[in-house]
């Protein structure tokens, strides 16, 4: 298809820093994609009000409001299935992605992960708890991770990675600032390679 844009959902639960750096590099660079769809386990947070305020569609969709798993399954998969949506990148999404949704999208899920997988990945391994476990282990550098979503928790195909120093001094929230600063970089980076991607799967 010439000149398709990719309609991308992005999933979150809270700034949604890494979603505005996927948003600016879509205009600026600029990449054939195009956010069409943010989904949120909270229905007020830093992410949704930015799709709220750019235009994109904004849906709140948490467990707690299904009676059953299932039906909460199906309501996912129903938006995403009404918005075209054709990629999906995490960006600060705090729960599991069900089953059904990561078979739904194979080789077409990314999320960025605050460390070098696969080191420092897997259960408890999110946010502030990274950082820390990575300072207590005295790596001499951190980083982050763009991965393919599969069955496995942070264990899918890695698209890029990017490095950091560990400096001395260093907190758990100055080294995940210098890491987050570095994720604004990469997701943008992994997203058009997964694109690319993408594009040569289409024309095989
Ligand atoms: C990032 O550090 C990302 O690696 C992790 O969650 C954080 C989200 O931050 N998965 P933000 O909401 O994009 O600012």
């Amino acid at each position: 298809m010439p000149n398709h844009k990719t309609r991308l959902a992005v999933f979150c639960s809270g700034t949604g820093s890494n979603f505005k750096s996927l948003h600016e590099a879509i205009a600026k660079r600029p990449l054939d994609a195009e956010i069409v769809l943010c989904i949120s386990n909270r229905s007020q947070c830093g992410a949704m009000e930015f799709a709220r305020e750019n235009g994109i569609a904004a849906r709140h969709i948490s467990e707690k409001q299904f009676a059953t798993y299932a039906e909460f399954v199906e309501a996912m998969l129903a938006a995403l299935g009404e918005y075209g949506v054709e990629a999906i990148a995490l960006a600060g999404y705090m729960r599991k992605v069900p089953q059904a949704v990561v078979a739904a999208y194979p080789e077409r899920m990314l999320n960025i992960h605050p460390a070098l997988l696969p080191k420092f990945g897997g259960e408890g391994m999110y946010g502030i708890h990274v950082h820390t476990a990575v300072l207590a282990s005295g790596e001499a550098e951190s980083g982050a991770t763009v991965h393919i979503v599969s069955e496995e928790y942070d264990k899918g195909r890695i698209v890029l990675q990017e490095r950091v120093p560990v400096l001395p001094g260093d907190t758990p929230e100055t080294l995940a600032g210098r890491v987050l600063e570095c994720e604004h970089r990469l997701y943008p980076a992994a997203l058009e390679k997964l694109l690319g991607e993408m594009k040569t799967a289409e024309i095989r």
